[in-house]
């Protein structure tokens, strides 16, 4: 007989009992959201005392590298572990291969070694993939008809890696969807004696739909000519989703992360259950655009959207979540 079969039955089974009041809600819940879980996403820009404004993610920033460092402490402030880091490249420096992604004074690593300097407690996690960089838009090396090629990129994706290393990053984030890239890399810092950097892959990141905000933040959406789908996952696979995880464990990565988030929730989940790892999800742009969208139509309360969210990454199973919801969320649960 299974132990989870219930022998009381109604009235002697009132499932609504524990419910009826908060002190006994907060007994009973099973999953638990704490700053802890959460990773903020920063997008940084050229320049000294600048803030710019995304109109497509309202609330979120671009910030100059001293305000980015005011953002880490803000996180340590807050209880946030880690923070994300997204450069947004004056258009000047972008070229077809993306040469400015291996420079070592490029603005992602101005921004790695102020905070390390600064705000030396905070993680710092760094996007591997070369579309900040690219004339083009893409995350890779493209050819003549316009095809995202594999090996050259991850070469590459290598030289940035190690590059990002150097300047301080604690979590190397490849976000490219290239076959091969983690295992490339993970060599690439043993090598070079980075042995306790760690690799977070994008393991099954999908082509989607909910991306357009980010794009605009890193300035990439009006560069980038079709689509992304002969690198990023089909959103109607799950299996594959396994495959992606597997393969980037075998190569030796750390964590996996499933993104988007909420649309994706089975997979974090399937992910979970397969390879008991950590699991991170990625509530993107689209997603926090959405919320935001719903909380000023009057179509939701917005703290209760943002809670409910990011406590339903922890229930299908995440370690933790990037959200630009980090900060107001972190209030909310009051560190
Ligand atoms: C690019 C990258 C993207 C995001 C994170 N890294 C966009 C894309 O793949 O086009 C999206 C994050 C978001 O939408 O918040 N390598």
């Amino acid at each position: 007989m299974s132990p989870r079969i219930m022998h009381a039955s109604f009235p002697a089974l009132r499932l609504r009992r524990t419910r009826v009041a908060e002190w006994s809600r907060r007994l009973h819940r099973e999953t638990v959201l704490t700053p802890a879980n959460l990773i903020w996403p920063l997008f940084i820009a050229e320049g000294e005392g600048v803030e710019e404004p995304i109109a497509s993610l309202p609330g979120v920033s671009r910030w100059s590298v001293d305000g980015i460092v005011a953002r880490a402490k803000e996180a340590r402030d807050l209880g946030i572990p880690c923070v994300a880091l997204f450069p947004n490249t004056p258009s000047a420096l972008r070229t077809a291969d993306g040469r400015e992604a291996l420079n070592p004074d490029n603005l992602m690593c101005r921004a790695i070694r102020a905070i390390k300097q600064a705000v030396p407690e905070v993680g710092i996690l760094t996007d591997v993939a070369l579309d900040p960089y690219t004339a083009h838009g893409h995350d890779g090396l493209v050819d003549d008809a316009g095809y995202v090629l594999n090996d050259a990129t991850v070469e590459v994706l290598v030289g940035q890696s190690l590059n990002q290393a150097a300047a301080g990053a604690d979590i190397i984030a490849p976000s490219d969807m290239m076959d091969g890239r983690i295992g490339t890399i993970r060599d690439a810092l043993e090598a070079a004696g980075h042995i306790n950097v760690q690799i977070m892959a994008y393991a099954a990141k999908y082509a989607s739909a909910f991306y357009g905000p980010f794009r605009d933040a890193v300035g990439s959406r009006g560069l980038l000519k079709g689509d992304k789908k002969t690198y990023q996952m089909d959103h109607a696979n799950a299996d594959e989703a396994l495959r992606e995880v597997a393969m980037d464990l075998a190569e030796g990565a750390d964590s996996v992360m499933v993104k988007p988030g909420l649309p994706y929730l089975d997979i974090i989940r399937q992910v979970k259950d397969a390879f008991g790892v950590p699991v991170f999800a990625y509530q993107v742009s689209g997603e926090y655009a959405m919320i935001e969208a719903a909380a000023a139509a009057g179509a939701g309360d917005r703290d209760a959207l943002v809670l409910e969210t990011l406590t339903a990454f922890r229930r299908a199973g995440c370690s933790g979540v990037l959200t630009y919801h980090a900060v107001h969320a972190a209030r909310l649960l009051g560190a």
